[in-house]
């Protein structure tokens, strides 16, 4: 039988040093909701490093769905559940009329606010602030502008490139994203350096005073 497994270079190269921050910055225990999952490959390796956390992937695209599943049977384990059918675009996502056990105490979308349109990152903050309790984590991973500027000599050939695909798409600004998390209910708790000038920025749902 062929191989469903994709296998994307980047998502390979990015793992463990995502790996490395996620062990620092999630919570002990909990689900871990993976949207944009993309391949799987993220999925495969980080659900039996992170255990007992359980990790949840969803992807709105349906081979890459296949891809999840694909590797879930290759590299089996009790942590990682098969892939939903989840577009941040439509509320109420499938997690919030059907709870999860464990609860979902974070969320992690990688590579995924720059090959989406902007109203995409507004809803994973709204969704997000849906799910998580007070303290919930949310993870983004990917490269930015801050404050107008470029952080590499990469980054706007980068994003010219995404435009052409897609005029909706390109580099979100961190200052924007944060003042989008913030008004979703998030503080911005941590960013960190990765390699290839992306960043992973750490946010956590804040309690409300009202
Ligand atoms: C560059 S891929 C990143 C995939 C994976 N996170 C990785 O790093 O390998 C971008 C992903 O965003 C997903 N995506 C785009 N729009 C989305 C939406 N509205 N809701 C959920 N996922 C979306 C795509 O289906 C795709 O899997």
């Amino acid at each position: 039988m062929s191989d469903r497994r994709q296998r994307w270079e980047a998502t390979a190269r990015n793992r463990e040093p995502i790996l490395a921050v996620l062990r620092q910055v999630l919570p002990p225990g909990g689900t871990v909701l993976e949207i944009a999952a993309g391949t799987g490959q993220h999925a495969a390796h980080f659900a039996p490093a992170l255990a007992p956390r359980v990790w949840q992937p969803s992807e709105p695209d349906a081979a890459l769905r296949e891809s999840i599943e694909a590797w879930r049977e290759a590299e089996p384990c009790p942590f990682l559940r098969p892939a939903l059918a989840l577009d941040v675009m439509d509320a109420p996502w499938p997690v919030e009329t059907a709870q999860l056990d464990p609860p979902i105490t974070a969320v992690v979308a990688i590579n995924m606010i720059h090959i989406a349109p902007w109203d995409a990152c507004r809803a994973l903050m709204a969704g997000a602030s849906r799910l998580l309790a007070d303290g919930g984590v949310l993870f983004l991973y990917g490269p930015y502008k801050v404050s107008g500027g470029w952080r590499s000599d990469n980054d706007p050939a980068f994003d010219e490139s995404l435009r052409r695909r897609n005029p909706a798409w390109g580099l979100r600004d961190l200052d924007d994203v944060a003042a989008e998390a913030a008004s979703a209910g998030f503080t911005l708790a941590r960013t960190v350096d990765m390699p290839a000038a992306n960043l992973s920025v750490v946010f956590r749902k804040a309690a409300r005073d009202d």
